[in-house]
């Protein structure tokens, strides 16, 4: 009677398990060989309701990221789940989008030990700082089975997850 009182006890402090706490983060350049490529923060540039482009702005404009099965998300402010995604296509300089319904590109992130993002995906060759439209400074990725060329106006970089505490 004992034994199956103490399993009853067991399952019963097993199944007390917390939900899931999203641990939000702010991205930021890093280990630029410009300067002023250091210390931006990743954020979002409306293209239309579901696509976005992922710009550098001000540390009060960052984007509130997280991750969740091996995407990295973001709630727009109409809450839909937006996620990070390497866009494909043929130029070394590859597009990076935030959007609500993502590329298969989207899959295969996630934050090293040293909090650095990092992707699984074949031809990933690093994060770039390029000159994007209108003066702002966009994030784009370096696609190596396009070339393994850094292009003008762009500078590599690595992004670093910095939690904010709540
Ligand atoms: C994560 O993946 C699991 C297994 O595919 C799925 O059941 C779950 O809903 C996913 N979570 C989110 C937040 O998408
Ligand atoms: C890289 O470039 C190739 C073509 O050269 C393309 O098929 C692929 O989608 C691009 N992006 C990635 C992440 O591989």
């Amino acid at each position: 009677m004992k034994f199956v009182t103490n399993l009853a006890l067991l399952a019963t402090a097993t199944s007390v398990a917390a939900g899931p706490v999203q641990k939000i983060f702010n991205i930021v350049t890093s280990g630029a060989t410009d300067d002023s490529n250091n210390g931006l923060y990743l954020s979002t540039q409306r293209v239309d309701p579901l696509n976005s482009n992922a710009v550098f702005r001000a540390q009060e404009d960052a984007a509130d990221f997280y991750v969740v099965n091996d995407t990295i998300r973001y709630d727009a402010p109409n809450k839909a789940p937006y996620a990070i995604a390497l866009v494909s296509g043929s130029e070394p300089q590859g597009d990076v989008e935030i959007s609500v319904s993502p590329t298969t590109g989207s899959e295969g992130f996630s934050l090293t030990s040293e909090k650095k993002v990092k992707t699984s995906q074949q031809n990933f060759g690093g994060w770039l700082v390029c000159d994007g439209e209108n003066g702002v400074q966009a994030l784009y990725y370096e696609n190596t089975s396009a070339g393994d060329i850094v292009p003008d106006g762009c500078d590599s970089v690595q992004l670093d997850a910095v939690f904010k505490s709540s």
